[in-house]
This record gives structure tokens, sequence and C-alpha cells, in this order.
């Protein structure tokens, strides 16, 4: 039988192979695994106790009644910021980022998120999820964070991952020298490496968009989506990408969030959604190019809720898009 190995021990033996290293990096990523059962937890009884409805109405005992994406905000900021080694986080959920103060440490990290991927979901039962980026800090560590920290491009980040809170609890994670997937053993409490390596196939039958929004998008989209439906591939789409991102990592597929007539410069938010998936799509062999067809990893950041257009997935796929987009529209 294999030896189990549990998301902690992955982390300290990634540790040992990294020379010089503080353990301090080891020790966010660990708090992280520990934010993301305590919010799993949340979502497993999410309809027993009543944390679903509407944010500040109150429950049958009097407490006010606090929406899971405000739960899963709220454990996440807590844990990291007891943690001691950020110095500031930035979630969509937030206007501003929160400057961690700690007495001992100032932390030499920032995380940016998206605490509850897919919110909504939650009501009806489907699968959501949460995404994380880390960045070094870039300001004086003696003093509190500033905004550039945040606004780094995607390529700079050390570390980025997402938790799925689907059939079972999946943490993924990359700190750019490949990809792993852990899963959640209830019985024992502990993510175990369930996907070493992950590579996805550069080619899959899968396409995800909100279809609906077909003649919204610009001609060479909507050309390209008709390539798709053409070739019968097949349309899947949750309403959370990370969700729909976990089923093109393993069996091959494109994601697109084009711009459309409403938002003309795509809804998705670069920090806390477009980054982290485009630094794990491209960790696991694929590619992700906004509809210009620009690396998303290489967009220059100007503000915190910045938005961009997507399509990212299987390499041959988007290869594939690429072409449509060189014959029908125009690029920058
Ligand atoms: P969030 O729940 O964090 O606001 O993100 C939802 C995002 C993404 O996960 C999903 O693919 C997309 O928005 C769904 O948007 P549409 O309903 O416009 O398709
Ligand atoms: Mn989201
Ligand atoms: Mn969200």
């Amino acid at each position: 039988m294999n030896k189990i190995v549990t998301l902690d021990e992955f982390i300290i033996r990634s540790e040992k192979e990294t020379p010089h290293s503080s353990g301090s990096f080891s020790r966010l990523l660990r708090d992280i695994g520990i934010a993301a059962k305590i919010v799993n937890r949340e979502v497993n009884k999410a309809g027993l106790v009543n944390i679903l409805g509407v944010e500040g109405s109150t429950n049958s005992t009097g407490d006010d009644v606090q929406k899971l994406d405000m739960f899963t905000n709220e454990k996440f900021i807590e844990t990291l910021s007891y943690s001691g080694e950020v110095c500031g986080i930035a979630s969509e959920e937030n206007q501003d980022f929160i400057p961690v103060k700690n007495a001992t440490n100032t932390g030499n990290y920032v995380v940016v998120m998206d605490p509850l991927d897919g919110s909504s979901n939650i009501d009806v039962n489907v699968s959501v999820g949460t995404i994380f980026g880390i960045y070094k800090r870039v300001s004086d560590p003696n003093k509190p964070c500033i905004i550039e920290d945040f606004l780094q491009k995607g390529s700079q980040m050390v570390a980025a991952g997402y938790i799925l809170y689907g059939t079972s609890t999946l943490l993924v994670y990359s700190t750019g020298n490949g990809l792993n997937g852990f899963t959640l053993d209830p019985s024992i409490g502990e993510f175990c490496l369930s996907h070493k390596n992950i590579q996805m196939p550069i080619a899959g039958n899968y396409y995800s968009v909100n279809q609906g929004y077909y003649l919204k998008f610009d001609l060479e989209m909507r050309r390209y989506i008709d390539h798709c439906s053409d070739l019968n591939y097949r349309l899947r789409y949750i309403g959370s990408m990370v969700s729909d991102i976990h089923r093109i990592m393993f069996q091959g597929g494109i994601f697109l969030y084009p711009n459309t007539r409403k938002y003309p410069k795509g809804k998705l938010r670069l920090l806390y959604e477009c980054y982290p998936m485009s630094f794990l799509i491209e960790q696991a062999g694929g590619t992700a190019l906004t509809c210009k067809l620009e690396r998303v990893l290489d967009l220059e950041i100007k503000s915190l809720h910045q938005t961009s257009s997507i399509v990212m997935g299987s390499r041959d796929m988007v290869r594939d898009m690429k072409e449509f987009v060189e014959k029908y529209g125009v690029v920058v």
C-alpha cells in the first residue's frame, strides 16, 4: 500500500528541497489549508444551520444570518491575519486591501483571493470554490503594506491555488514548479495528495462559456463558439469558474469569458480570478489569453478590482481560438 502524503507533509518536503527557505512560506500555505477545512465544514452544513439566505436578516435564534461568501471571506482573513506571514490581504469582497498588523512580524507576503467563487450556486447546493494567489511584498518590510504590493502582474505570483467544494473537497496549488492536488479525507480531516504533477490534456471536447450572452460577444468569439458547436464539443457551464476549470484540467477543454456589450473589458477580476487561474492553467501545460490574444499573466494591473476578458484551457484548443481572432477580429 502506498503511504498517504498529507498536505502538511508535502509542504515540508517541498520546503526541504528549497535552499535557504525560512519556512515562512510553508506556514502560510498550511494556514490556507486550515482555512479551507473550516470553510469546507460550513459549506457542507450550510443548509442545516441557515447560513444560506440574505445577509443582514436574522435566523430563528435571533443571530444575524451571514451569507456563506461573507463567512468564507472572514474565515480566510482571520486565519491569514493570525498566521504572521502575511502583511496584507486583498479580497474580491472588500473594496480596499486589508493591512495585517502583527506585533512580532509584519509578514513577507500578500494574499489575493476570491473567497467564494460561484456564489450564485450556494443557495442551490451546487459546487463552489475559493481562488487564491500569493505575492512577495515589494514594499519596506518594516512598514505596513501598500497598494503596490498587490498591483503586481500575474507572472510575479509565487503561488496560486483553488479549493473546490464539490462531491469531494480538493485543494489544487502550485508554487511555479508543477501543479498538485489534494483531496480532503473527512475521516482524518487531512488533505491528502491525490493528483501529483497535474498536466492537462493538450486538447479535449468540452467548451465552457455562458452561451446566453452569445449575441453580445464580438464576431470572432461567436465564430469560434460556432466552431465548437460544429465539432460537437460538449458545452458545460456551471457558473463557478473553479468547477468549470477543474473539469477542463482533467478532461481537456476551453473556458471562455469574453468581453460583452455589458462588460466591454470583461467581467472576471484580474487579480482574484484571472491571474491565479491562468497561473495554474499554465503550470498544467495549458494557455491563458485575453480575447485580444495577450498573455493574461503579462497584463498590467492598475486597480484592485480591474477586470479582463479571458480564454484559457488546453493548448491546442486555445491555439484554434487564436486563429479565429486573427481571421475575424481586430488584434491590438
Ligand atoms: P463570483 O461568484 O465570485 O462572483 O464569480 C462568478 C464568476 C465565475 O466563477 C463564473 O464563471 C462567472 O462569474 C459567472 O458569471 P455569469 O453568470 O455572468 O456567466
Ligand atoms: Mn469569482
Ligand atoms: Mn466570489
